[in-house]
């Protein structure tokens, strides 16, 4: 048995920011958010608003579109939990109703999902549960420092969720092959220095309280990782890369997608764009943009998805599009 879509669902903050609202009050312009990121709005949570919030309106939307109220395990792919202790995937569970179930976090930045992914796969291949719940969500305006234009812009908060059920290779939603990576020795790339084990204190006024992020190295890094993901998911699958009907990358950057799919000879025209509604997202990002595109995609259409993040972290995974309702995205 192996991992099979049967629900996708998402949810966003009710509150817009778009990049006019940016100009008002950052040294920013539309023309260099648009030109340089391809964003135009992104959303934002309220105070009291937290990514559990996020997380469980996107689960039920999951659960609703796969047509079922009960899971075997859930799984919350996040770099911003409720609380540093414990895990935000147990409130998750217990919100939704779904009992005592295995619940736990998986935190790889940008990777989650694709991390999840291959998680929820080996945990039904090794017959631990026969569904999962998946769940990738940030709120990543909880930890870039409002006033950073070069990271203010860029990210948006979100949840995309997925159920996953045991099925065989043959089934329309099949997932897989996968390959994951991680280089740690880059961990400065990305990061926020305080509020770990390594530097307990938050001083908000200092740039360590907040998400820093060296723009540049993370984009070579990160067409360079997902290139090289993807060429070997393709290897392992099968597939060139002209039987890739939707390319499905982390969306970070418009820039971004562009060269990973002109890397791999993905027609530009197949890659999903979806950030410039809502941003980076983070773990999100893929979820949100399947639940957003689902229209477009027909059952049996090969999906190919893929991520980068902190850590530095990577992955890529082959999808057959299965036979879905549409899936909703909800707003909280
Ligand atoms: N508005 C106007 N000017 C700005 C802004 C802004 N919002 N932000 C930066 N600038 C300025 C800089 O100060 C700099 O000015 P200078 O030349 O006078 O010094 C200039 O614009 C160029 O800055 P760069 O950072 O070099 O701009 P770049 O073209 O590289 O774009 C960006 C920055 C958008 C961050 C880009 O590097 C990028 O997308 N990187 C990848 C991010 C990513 O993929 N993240 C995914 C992983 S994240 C995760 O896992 C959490």
């Amino acid at each position: 048995m192996l991992a099979v879509l049967r629900g996708v669902g998402g949810a966003l903050p009710a509150r817009a920011v778009t990049n006019e609202d940016l100009e008002a009050r950052l040294d920013t312009t539309d023309e260099w958010i648009r030109s340089r990121t391809g964003i135009g709005t992104r959303h934002q949570v309220d105070p009291g608003t937290a990514t559990s919030d996020l997380a469980v309106a996107a689960g039920r939307l999951a659960l609703e579109n796969a047509g079922v109220d009960t899971v075997d395990v859930v799984i919350v792919a996040t770099s911003t939990p409720d609380h540093r202790c414990p895990a935000t995937a147990p409130d998750v569970a217990a919100r939704l109703g779904l009992g005592t179930v295995p619940a736990f976090d998986i935190a790889a930045v940008c990777s989650g999902f694709v991390y999840g992914l291959v998680q929820a796969d080996a945990l039904i291949r090794a017959g631990v549960g026969e569904r999962v719940l998946l769940i990738g969500a940030d709120t990543f305006s909880t930890l870039v420092d409002p006033a950073d234009r070069a990271n203010a812009v860029i990210f948006g908060d979100g949840a995309g969720a997925v159920v996953l059920g045991a099925g065989t290779d043959d089934d329309l939603g099949a997932l897989g092959p996968f390959t994951l990576g991680s280089d740690g020795t880059a961990l400065d790339l990305i990061r926020v220095e305080a509020g770990g084990s390594r530097r307990p204190g938050v001083d908000p006024e200092e740039p360590s309280a907040w998400f820093s992020m060296q723009g540049r190295a993370v984009f070579a890094a990160a067409v360079a990782a997902m290139a090289d993901a993807c060429r070997s998911v393709l290897g392992s699958s099968g597939w060139t890369a002209d039987d890739v009907d939707h390319l499905v990358a982390h969306q970070a950057n418009r820039r971004i997608l562009t060269m990973v799919a002109a890397a791999i000879g993905v027609a530009p025209e197949r890659a999903v764009l979806h950030l410039d509604r809502v941003g980076n997202t983070s773990a999100a990002s893929i979820p949100l943009a399947l639940a957003a595109h689902a229209s477009e995609m027909r059952p049996g259409d090969r999906v190919l998805l893929t991520a980068f993040g902190g850590g530095t972290t990577w992955g890529a995974g082959a999808l057959t599009w299965p036979d879905l309702d549409r899936p909703a995205i909800t707003l909280v």
